[in-house]
């Protein structure tokens, strides 16, 4: 009897450890920016062109959720979700182009409810569209 008990338990625990393995989401990354993030240095330079070029990713990865001028005010953003307003001077993530690039890259830090598109987009990309979205004013200045 003993041993039965024995069994069980242990059953018991191993299926209570994969149902909250599979349960518990993984983490999407850490719950800030990381600091290093800031001193990153565009490994592109700005131009007409870079902005352009991110202006036609930015309509296809983040207008339906930032907007089409990037204002916030998307109507088919998640309603989950509160797109901010990317032409402000308000910068909850950091307006350096290193801090720009890494959410871009890895998503919004700490719910992660955008989504980084590394692996997806090159980093060339990745760094038009901080040009361009540093050209809408709010972080450029
Ligand atoms: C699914 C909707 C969604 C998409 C798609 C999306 N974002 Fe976001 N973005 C958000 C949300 C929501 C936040 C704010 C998250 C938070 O602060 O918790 C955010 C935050 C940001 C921030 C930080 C702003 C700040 O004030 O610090 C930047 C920059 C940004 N997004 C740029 C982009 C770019 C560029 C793209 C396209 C490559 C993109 N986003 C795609 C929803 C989205």
């Amino acid at each position: 009897m003993r041993g039965v008990c024995g069994l069980l338990a242990v059953a018991l625990v191993w299926a209570v450890t994969l149902a909250s393995n599979v349960l518990a989401q993984a983490p999407a990354g850490p719950a800030a920016v990381p600091a290093e993030a800031r001193k990153m240095k565009a490994a592109l330079a700005s131009s007409p062109a870079a902005i352009d070029a991110g202006k036609q990713l930015y309509t296809k990865y983040c207008r339906f959720c930032h907007g089409n001028t990037g204002a916030g005010d998307s109507t088919m953003a998640p309603k989950t979700m509160k797109p901010p307003n990317l032409t402000d001077a308000e910068w909850a993530h950091g307006s350096s182009e290193g801090e720009i690039f890494w959410v871009i890259q890895n998503g919004a830090p700490p719910k992660y409810d955008m989504k980084g598109l590394k692996g997806k987009i090159t980093d060339a990309d990745t760094w038009n569209l901080v040009h361009y979205v540093r050209s809408l004013g709010g972080a450029g200045k």
